[in-house]
């Protein structure tokens, strides 16, 4: 497999969490995800977890700066050298902005964006039944990807928890968000020929085989 590095792109709840992870297995990446950087960070205590929550919970987003800086920190790991999925990150242009400047300073660029075109009824439903894993943060749906035991994840036998910021009335101010800061990304990428767009009707089952076909197609499988 090639290195890739590569942006999912798209609303609360559109799916970029579980599509990114079926590319990182396909393509032995690693899925950065700020959304779940920030949650770790709010579960070990740290003073960035404690501002963080103070956004999330209203369904804002946490300031530029801080954002980017713990990004360019986390692709210091050596687990990015052989590429990354950004996932939730960037979400305005002034972190494209940031972005670029941190990987010019790593002398790397994005290969593709992917963006998940999802309609805001197929939001409000994803988001209303999904069910993540307290510990390992993997995540579920209660009727499209429903656990093999009610309540406790598959993959490490924790508990599932519902998520504090899918509340539905926090989940249209997130919503709103994408709108007016995010939603103006597609074209900043379109502009640079690096969009790709994924279609909402593409279900859950097949996900990995989707991301295979999908890396062939954009050269970095064979
Ligand atoms: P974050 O955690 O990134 O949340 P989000 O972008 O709102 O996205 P979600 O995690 O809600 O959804 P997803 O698109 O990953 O969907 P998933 O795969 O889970 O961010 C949370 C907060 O952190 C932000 O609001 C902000 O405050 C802050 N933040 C994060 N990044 C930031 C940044 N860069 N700058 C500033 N602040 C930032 O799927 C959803 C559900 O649907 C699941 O139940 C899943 O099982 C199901 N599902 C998925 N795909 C399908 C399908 N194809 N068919 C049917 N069901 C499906």
């Amino acid at each position: 497999m090639k290195k890739a590095n590569l942006i999912i792109l798209g609303a609360p709840g559109s799916g970029k969490g579980t599509r990114a992870s079926a590319l990182c297995e396909v393509l032995g990446i690693v899925q950065v995800a700020t959304g779940d950087l920030f949650r770790n960070n709010l579960k070990n205590g740290t003073e960035l977890g404690k501002l963080a929550k103070s956004y999330m919970d209203k369904g804002e987003l946490v300031p530029d700066d801080l954002t980017a800086a713990m990004v360019e920190d986390r692709l210091k790991n050596p687990d990015a050298a052989r590429g990354f999925i950004l996932d939730g990150f960037p979400r305005t242009v002034r972190q494209a902005e940031l972005l670029d400047e941190i990987l010019s300073r790593k002398g790397e660029k994005i290969e593709a964006v992917l963006f998940l075109d999802v309609p805001d009824e197929e939001i409000v439903r994803r988001t209303s039944g999904r069910l993540i894993c307290e510990k390992c943060q993997a995540t579920y749906h209660v009727s499209y990807n429903p656990p093999k035991s009610d309540g406790v994840c598959d993959k490490c036998g924790s508990k599932l928890v519902t998520r504090a910021d899918d509340k539905p009335e926090t989940v249209l101010k997130r919503l709103d968000v994408f709108r007016k800061n995010t939603l103006p990304l597609v074209e900043f990428y379109r502009g640079r020929g690096s969009l790709i767009r994924i279609p909402a009707e593409l279900s859950q089952d097949g996900v990995k085989a989707d991301m295979l076909g999908l890396a062939k197609q954009i050269g970095l499988a064979g």
